[in-house]
């Protein structure tokens, strides 16, 4: 039997709708939503950052939708699903703080910054301002086609520990000149975990015409994001990091003002001149609707449990870990303990042991998952803890990290 959108809701979101019911303050309470993850139970999952777990009620409605249509792939059965992709625009268009025209549901962060690389009109002699600790699809992308189309791209070097907000803006003011045409920074770096003043930024972009870009994998699902208060041109980002939503989805917001400046890297069938706002950017021929529909229930778990409750809860996990860490003799701290400067993303180095030998112990000894970079200024080993973690968790991967200091 086919479903509809109501039943489909109505029978996959129950359990969260017993976590609205109480108050988010509590350990009960976060165990309860901790236990709305399917995550294996000796495992210490610490790697929000690169990919965290759908919850049950994400995973059920994904599945729902994905039985569904492949039980009656018919026109007439998909048809509900341009529906739905329009409720999803909404619902995210809401959670940021702009209009449902301004959002495109892409694949990724990476397709979501390719499309704003590929798509604005650049020109020999022009500059375009990034920063060392960009991501690749933020950075090496800019290269490659400015090796295409011979502008010139300014690196900022992004430092480990930044000093100020007001550091950061400036590094970044001190880098335009008047042949500036696009910022493109990362809200939040998955390296060391640096929060950028991106209202700052957009601000000294925007006086001077210029475009400014943020990747936002790492703050999407993880702080309350405001894009009509930072007012950038635009930002990417994806569900299967902090949002807890279906892999390989994602969104691309594009400003109002800049939608018609923007090139469509692709377009195919159900492209059309008069599209409006950002769909335009997101006609890639047949889309994986059960999948792209299914980042609704991950908006609607978020919501359930409220934006601002899983920052401060997120926050107060990365914060017990960094306290701890910084307290521990032979760990250097590269993450910020300032809320304006630093989110989930917790960074350290061990000084007597090989951070591959440290990453590998942690697993093989305590399976606990991280992330690890292995040279440069932000070698060392990555924490990311979302709201599925428990503060035990934080200890016990704290004292393994103090056992491997003590060997
Ligand atoms: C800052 C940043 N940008 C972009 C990406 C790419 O994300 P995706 O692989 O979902 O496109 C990542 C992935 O870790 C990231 O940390």
């Amino acid at each position: 039997m086919s479903l509809t959108r109501r039943s489909l809701f109505q029978t996959t979101l129950a359990v969260p709708a017993a976590l609205a019911a109480q108050a988010p303050a509590d350990e009960p309470y976060w165990n309860m939503v901790a236990k709305q993850f399917p995550l294996a139970e000796k495992l210490i999952y610490l790697n929000a950052a690169n990919v965290c777990p759908a919850s049950h009620p994400v995973m059920d409605r994904h599945l729902a939708f994905l039985r569904d249509f492949h039980g009656n792939p018919s026109f007439q059965n998909r048809d509900k699903y341009v529906e739905m992709r329009e409720s999803l625009r909404a619902k995210a268009a809401k959670m940021l703080r702009v209009s449902a025209n301004e959002i495109a549901v892409t694949r990724n962060t990476s397709e979501g910054s390719n499309l704003v690389v590929k798509g604005i009109d650049l020109k020999e002699g022009d500059e375009v301002i990034v920063t060392s600790h960009n991501h690749p699809s933020n950075l090496d992308s800019w290269n490659v086609r400015a090796r295409r189309d011979r502008f010139t791209v300014k690196t900022v070097s992004t430092p480990v520990l930044p000093g100020s907000a007001d550091a950061l803006t400036a590094g970044i003011e001190k880098a335009i000149t008047p042949r500036t045409r696009v910022i493109a920074i990362t809200h939040l770096t998955s390296t060391t975990g640096v929060l950028y003043p991106a209202k700052a930024i957009a601000e000294l972009a925007r006086r001077r015409g210029i475009w400014m870009h943020l990747d936002g994998a790492q703050t999407f699902g993880a702080l309350d994001v405001d894009l009509s208060s930072i007012d950038c041109d635009s930002y990417a980002t994806s569900a299967h990091k902090w949002l807890m939503g279906p892999l390989e989805a994602g969104l691309l917001f594009v400003r109002d003002r800049r939608i018609a400046e923007l090139w469509p890297a692709v377009v195919t069938a159900g492209w059309a001149e008069d599209l409006k706002g950002a769909r335009k950017f997101e006609v890639y021929g047949q889309r994986d609707d059960p999948r792209v529909v299914a980042l609704e229930a991950s908006l609607d778990f978020v919501n359930t449990i409220g934006m601002r409750n899983v920052e401060a809860r997120m926050r107060a996990l990365a914060t017990r870990a960094k306290t701890q860490l910084a307290a521990l003799g032979g760990v250097e701290l590269k993450t910020n303990h300032e809320a304006e400067l630093s989110g989930g993303v917790v960074k350290f180095k061990l000084s007597d042991i090989a951070t591959k030998t440290v990453y590998g112990k942690l697993w093989e000894r305590h399976r606990i998952a991280t992330a690890s970079t292995l040279s440069g200024d932000s070698e060392g080993i990555r924490f990311s803890p979302h709201i599925y973690n428990l503060p035990g968790q934080i200890d016990a991967a704290v004292a393994a990290v103090r056992e491997l200091t003590k060997a």
